[in-house]
């Protein structure tokens, strides 16, 4: 812990959930939680629950949970101390200044001293552009009619000639070796010692959605191979989950944001105004950049290039939107290549009347389908109505895929009928999309007895926190011992010591852990799915199973250790005790 737990819980006990989510999801009260669409995963209906009394969130889709720092790590990408300032700041808190003793530097997490070793590299760079050394990548970003400004914005940069010229001042601002080797700034070698990654090219900082620098791409200025060169995966570098530009594009407020193939088409249509172009870096598009898009904006449209590889990577990004959730559009950039090159010729007017033409992106998918068809040979013609049939099933909503066939019906001159019987029997053998099932929850399934021991020990977890009057009737058999993963008995130690003192304050609890990763298990705890029953008898032996459950593992756990666990033989035989009294007892749930 970086700060003291009481000022860890004042800022937290200042932000209120409910507050601090609406600013990023949109929620409405029902029952006695708030709901929403999760932002972690796709959905259409609402299963993210926000609870004020509990200040916790809770998503029953995908399984997110947390309190409100868990929340903000998660949504911006921060870590534990990140998070704090932010909300420290939001609620008006004054957190003292740390004084990173040598000890606490060395603990200080990895991912914040990769970040600052980037960020040195990257003013480096910049610098490196600006004086006599980087004339050269000057010339070259001016003679792609970048403006000074623009270079400045995007904090563009140049990596000298000379492979030792980074390393020696990343030394002298006291970074180690081996961290500038796993930032992926320099390499080491027999022969040459360490040397920089990136030399003679333009560079082009990577930054996440809160401006950081988390990994570069390097241009060769001219001809050359390769023509980018990109940092490797890091720690903070996870090319899955970011986007070049977003984290100017993100307060764009276009209504809509573009995504682009590279970083010089984004760099470019930035400059001429349309600040909501973003790219993927240096790899294919993914769902989760998809789902980091849908956050800010339900219009996205694809701006890739017009050859060959462009559009098939627009047909590979349509479908990969598609199962986000999301309906992209697609830019025609004909007769040019990519947005910069479009721009330079035509205008960005010109672009501004392409983005209000884009084309549907599944009228594009259809019509680029259409061109391997031969409309005048009737076996092609039908061939390719039935392909139609098939990407309509596709369509999981009755309303929208109507929709489409009669659309497109219209569109090649089908009949409506025709192409709705084509793609009803294609449905008929091989059955429509139908939505995940869900399995309903209970102890009994089939898990492993390690599955099911740990289980009840959730469900128990959960069962106090909603009903802590409870606590009182069974502490006299069952303790933190009884629960024998490790995260859980730290949370029980926690969870039984506030019940007993009658302060129980589960989002508190969750604050006892920084790792994200911990926080969301902690939370999971105070979520299961609790069994819905109605009458008190079967809620009373629902509990009374539980209980016994868990007592019954925690028997198990210690008998298996006896003779290498001191305290083993004593819990064995306080459970042993506790399990005999609990099957004669009867505890009361009114
Ligand atoms: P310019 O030629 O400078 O206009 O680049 P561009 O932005 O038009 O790039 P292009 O369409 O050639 O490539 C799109 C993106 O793919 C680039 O921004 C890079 O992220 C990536 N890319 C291109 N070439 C390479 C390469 O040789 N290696 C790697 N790793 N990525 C590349
Ligand atoms: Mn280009």
């Amino acid at each position: 812990m970086f700060y003291p737990e009481e000022l860890v819980e004042e800022v937290r006990m200042k932000n209120d959930i409910v507050g601090v989510v609406s600013g990023y999801v949109r929620l409405q009260k029902k029952g006695s939680n708030h709901w929403g669409c999760c932002p972690f995963h796709n959905e259409k209906t609402p299963s993210f629950a926000v609870s004020e009394s509990k200040q916790m969130f809770h998503c029953f889709g995908c399984g997110v949970s947390g309190n409100v720092y868990t929340f903000v790590m998660k949504y911006e990408n921060y870590t534990f101390p990140e998070a704090i300032k932010l909300l420290a700041e939001r609620a008006g808190v004054n957190l003292p200044e740390l004084e990173y003793s040598d000890e606490m530097k060395k603990k200080a997490n990895k991912r914040a001293r990769l970040l600052e070793v980037n960020k040195e590299a990257a003013k480096f760079f910049y610098y490196q552009l600006r004086s006599p050394h980087g004339e050269i990548g000057h010339k070259y970003l001016e003679k792609r009619e970048l403006s000074e400004e623009t270079m400045h914005k995007f904090g563009l940069g140049y990596a000298g000639k000379n492979g030792t010229m980074l390393v020696e001042y990343l030394r002298g601002k006291g970074f180690e070796d081996s961290l500038i080797k796993e930032a992926g700034l320099a390499n080491y070698s027999e022969k040459h010692g360490m040397s920089s990654q990136f030399w003679n090219r333009v560079m082009f900082p990577i930054q996440d959605i809160n401006h950081r620098v988390i990994g570069f791409g390097g241009r060769v200025m001219g001809d050359g191979e390769p023509k980018y060169l990109n940092s490797p995966e890091t720690p903070i570098f996870d090319k899955r989950r970011n986007l070049y530009g977003l984290n100017f594009a993100r307060t764009a407020r276009s209504g809509n944001l573009i995504i682009c193939e590279g970083y010089m088409d984004v760099i470019a249509m930035h400059q001429a105004g349309f600040t909501q172009a973003v790219a993927s870096l240096g790899t294919a598009f993914t769902s989760e950049q998809a789902m980091l898009l849908k956050r800010y904006t339900e219009n996205v449209l694809l701006a890739y290039d017009s050859d060959g590889a462009g559009v098939k990577a627009a047909l590979r990004g349509i479908g990969i939107l598609r199962e986000a959730g999301l309906t992209g559009k697609v830019i025609n950039m004909k007769p040019y290549k990519d947005p910069d090159e479009f721009m330079k010729n035509l205008g960005k007017e010109a672009f501004q009347e392409r983005i209000a033409q884009a084309e549907n992106s599944f009228f594009f998918e259809i019509r680029i389908l259409s061109e391997q068809y031969n409309m005048q040979d009737p076996e092609e013609k039908t061939r390719f109505h039935r392909e139609i049939a098939k990407k309509l099933c596709e369509f999981q909503e009755d309303a929208e895929r109507e929709n489409y066939l009669q659309a497109i019906a219209e569109k090649y001159f089908i009949g409506i009928e025709n192409l709705r019987k084509l793609m009803l029997g294609y449905a008929a053998q091989t059955g429509l999309a139908k939505p995940v099932e869900r399995p309903k929850s209970g102890i009994q399934s089939k898990r492993t007895p390690e599955e099911n021991g740990k289980r009840a020990q959730r469900l128990l977890i959960t069962w106090l926190a909603d009903e802590p009057a409870l606590y009182e009737k069974i502490n006299r058999y069952i303790s933190a011992e009884d629960f024998t993963e490790d995260l859980y008995r730290k949370v029980t130690e926690r969870l039984f010591s506030d019940l007993s003192q009658g302060n129980y304050n589960p989002a508190a609890i969750i604050s006892m852990f920084e790792d994200e990763e911990e926080q969301r298990e902690a939370a999971a705890l105070f979520h299961t799915n609790l069994p819905e029953l109605t009458t008190v008898q079967e809620r009373e032996k629902a509990f009374h199973d539980i209980l016994l459950a868990v007592k019954k593992n925690s028997y198990e756990y210690y008998t298996a250790r006896l003779g290498t666990d001191v305290n083993a033989l004593s819990q064995a035989v306080a459970a042993k005790k506790a399990l005999e009294d609990m099957a004669k007892a009867h505890i009361s749930l009114e």
